[in-house]
């Protein structure tokens, strides 16, 4: 299964990915890494792997899907059967969608639906949830709402600090994602108990 990762930051998913499939446990390659930051750490991390990586800045495009057209056209150039976001800080539209049908990725940083959106630890802090966690899921066209893959749980405790608790989920997104990608790579994805059809091609 050909991969291609879509960072903007640190790229600690992209480490736990890369390192599941370096241990064996997960058959797959990732064979870009795409940023739209110059500065994200996730290059360094590609880089030392031997990943080939680009950097797409978003505001060399005059629209969201001017620059998801470019994308595109650089995810096919490398044969990328998977697109995976791992911290990508871009809202993907249709062209990514319509391109990659059923196979477009993202974790986020709590138990979907709670929480979508921009600073998802300090939303569950402020609200006082006692137990949160990571989403994997599908894309679709809203933020954060796609088909859930699968969830991991960690406890809130009353002196939880954003960064405390973003520690604590990091952990379990780091467990999740590559399980969920390893699921779609053996064909075993399901969504609400049916399997989700994945191109014969991959
Ligand atoms: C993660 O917390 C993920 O849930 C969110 O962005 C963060 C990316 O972290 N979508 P990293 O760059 O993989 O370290």
């Amino acid at each position: 299964l050909k991969i291609g990762v879509l960072v903007s930051g640190n790229g600690s998913n992209l480490q736990a990915i890369i390192d599941r499939i370096e241990d064996g446990t997960l058959q797959a390659k990732v064979v870009c890494v795409i940023s739209n930051k110059a500065d994200a750490f996730a290059l360094e991390r590609a880089k030392r792997h031997g990943i080939p990586t680009h950097i797409l800045d978003h505001r060399a495009h005059a629209s969201r899907e001017a620059y998801d057209v470019a994308l595109v056209d650089l995810l096919r150039s490398h044969g990328v059967r998977l697109v995976v976001l791992a911290g990508f800080m871009r809202i993907v539209t249709r062209v990514i969608l319509e391109a990659f049908p059923n196979a477009v990725m993202n974790i986020h940083p709590a138990l979907l639906p709670a929480f979508p959106g921009l600073h998802a630890q300090k939303q569950a802090l402020t609200y006082g949830v006692k137990v949160s966690g990571c989403t994997v899921h599908l894309v679709d066209e809203g933020t954060d709402t796609g088909p859930i893959i699968m969830q991991a749980t960690v406890p809130v405790h009353d002196d939880d600090s954003e960064d405390s608790l973003s520690a604590r989920i990091q952990k379990e997104e780091h467990r999740a994602y590559p399980e969920a990608i390893r699921l779609f790579a053996e064909r075993r994805l399901t969504i609400n108990g049916r399997k989700v059809i994945i191109e014969p091609s991959y």
